[in-house]
Parts: C-alpha cells; sequence; structure tokens
C-alpha cells in the first residue's frame, strides 16, 4: 500500500509487524470495552424497564479469565517487542561504519577510508553495524525507512546493526534536539546494489584505509612502545577484538569497539587482572577520527 511509510531493512519488516499487531489488538480492545459501556448504559439506565431481577451468580473462572488472558497476551506482546529490540544490537557478521554526530552535520567514514558528509552509502542485503559518537551535543542517527533511531552520546560510543533491504534514497534526520540548526542536521542513505556500492567505495578515494590510519596513530602516539615487545609491563593486543577481558577488579568484558575506546581515553576505569594502571590517558589527544582508526586497527590486529 503506497501510503503506508517504506520499509527499507530486515528491521523495518519486524517492526511493523509488532507495530501493526499492537494498533490491532488495542484497537479492538478499545473498541469491545466501549460498546460493552454504551450497550450496558443505555439498557440500565435510570428509569429503563430493564429486567433487573435474578442478577446472576459469581463466576470465579469468568473472573480469572478475564483477569489473566489479556494478561497473557499483552506480556506476550512485551516479549515480543523485547525480542525485537534486541535484534538491533545482536552480535553477529556485519560491516562497521563509523558515523560522527557534529554541530550539525554527520561524518560517516568507511573501513577503506572513504569519507563522507550528511550521506551514507549501504549495500543491499549487506549487514552492516554503525558505530556512533559525537563531538557535542547528543545527537540521534533516525532513518525512517530503516526504522533505526540511534543516540550518539559524548564520551562513548553506540552502536545499531541491520541490514538494507531495499535499493534507493532514504531520509536521514537528526532526532535530538542539539541546538540551532537540528531541524536542519540531517542528510540520505543511499542503498546500492553490491556492485555498484563496491564500485562507489573505491570511486575516488585517496585515504588510507582506517586501518592503516590506525597503524601509523598507534605508532606515532606511542602506543607500540608498551604494547609491542617491550619491557614495559603492558599486554599484548593482537586478536584483542571480540576476546572475553578478566580485569583487575574480578569483572570481565568483551572487547567491543567501546571497551577499546574507554581502554584509550581512561585506561584507569578497566585495568586488566595482572597489569599495573600505569597507562596514560589519551583523552584530548585524540580525536573522533583518530579513535576510530585505532580501534579499527586493534579490531584487525591479529
Ligand atoms: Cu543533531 Cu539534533
Amino acid at each position: 500500500m503506497s501510503w503506508l511509510p517504506v520499509a527499507a531493512s530486515d528491521m523495518a519488516a519486524r517492526v511493523d509487524l509488532l507495530f501493526y499487531s499492537m494498533l490491532a489488538l488495542t484497537g479492538l480492545t478499545s473498541l469491545a470495552i466501549f460498546v460493552v459501556m454504551a450497550v450496558f448504559a443505555i439498557r440500565y439506565r435510570a428509569g429503563s424497564a430493564a429486567d433487573r431481577s435474578n442478577p446472576p451468580p459469581r463466576k470465579t473462572w469468568l473472573e480469572l479469565g478475564w483477569i489473566f488472558t489479556p494478561l497473557a497476551i499483552f506480556l506476550g506482546v512485551f516479549v515480543w517487542g523485547a525480542v525485537v529490540y534486541a535484534g538491533f544490537y545482536a552480535p553477529g557478521e556485519a560491516s562497521t561504519v563509523f558515523v560522527v554526530g557534529k554541530q550539525w552535520m554527520w561524518k560517516v567514514e568507511h573501513a577503506n577510508g572513504r569519507r563522507e558528509i550528511d550521506e551514507l552509502h549501504l549495500a543491499r542485503g549487506e549487514p552492516v553495524r554503525l558505530v556512533l559518537s559525537t563531538e557535542d551535543a547528543i545527537h540521534s542517527f533516525y532513518v525512517p525507512a530503516f526504522r533505526i533511531k540511534q543516540d550518539a552520546v559524548p564520551g562513548r560510543y553506540t552502536s545499531i546493526r541491520f541490514t538494507p533491504t531495499r535499493e534507493g534514497e532514504y531520509w536521514l534526520h537528526c532526532a535530538e534536539y542539539c541546538g540551532t540548526d537540528h531541524a536542519r542536521m540531517g542528510g540520505k542513505v543511499v542503498v546500492m546494489a553490491p556492485a555498484e556500492f563496491a564500485a562507489w567505495l573505491s570511486n575516488g578515494n585517496e585515504n588510507a584505509s582506517l586501518a592503516a590510519q590506525g597503524f601509523e596513530l598507534f605508532r606515532r602516539k606511542g602506543c607500540s612502545g608498551c604494547h609491542v615487545n617491550s619491557t614495559v609491563h603492558a599486554p599484548d593486543l593482537a586478536g584483542i577484538f571480540g576476546r572475553t577481558i578478566h580485569l583487575a577488579d574480578g569483572r570481565t568484558v568483551v572487547a567491543d569497539e567501546a571497551y577499546l575506546r574507554d581502554s584509550i581515553l581512561l585506561p584507569k576505569r578497566d585495568v586488566v587482572a595482572g597489569y599495573q594502571p600505569i597507562m596514560p590517558s589519551f583523552q584530548g589527544q585524540l580525536d573522533e577520527a583518530e579513535l576510530s582508526a585505532l580501534v579499527t586497527y586493534l579490531k584487525e590486529s591479529r
């Protein structure tokens, strides 16, 4: 139906099914309640000749039935919604695209180093995970056709995962009030056929890949001085991504992008078991683009 919003991602179909089911369920429930209310209000209005003798006896099974049947149905909807929501954050194979919000634009960086502003190109049918950050206020990356909306929060990475399923151009908005030009902050998402996307990605790209930029930073900022074959007692970082890390305070964390970012900027927070908290913070010395390069390098180092 053409008046319904376009559904252009795998998650859009799941969100729509949930949304329309809830609309139907709550609509029918409200309708049933209002019809019964109207019927009783008219039939038993003051002065009506309705038969009021022999009121029916109390039926426990009926009362339990109308309490627990709707409860089960609506708790079922809650579980369904939770499963759909978790789908946006489920782990799994996906290419990573870094998206940085900034008053008032979206800056996008692909793994091969290709950059874009207020545009995001994606391949149809290929799962993608956006890793979001911001250089100033809170922004929210909102693509209605994909049914995705994810905040970019200062000082941390957030991420969201989906697969575009339909070629075309779709609106991108900022959905969190972030200052004067908030309403203008946005652009478009372009979904292309995989071969076309591959051509677009390499066309005219003169930047080094994120991993190569990260490797260069890893040496220039001095990370390699401690983390590669040195006498200083620092963990070796090869193959760290996705590993379960045991921390000095007994917690365990999985080394994802957010963990790597925090370890660079807040090294005293999650100290690895068996090591001293001697690493200096790199807060203020790396911008978001440099962080995404370093994190990508660490992800790909084996
Ligand atoms: Cu960025 Cu609103």
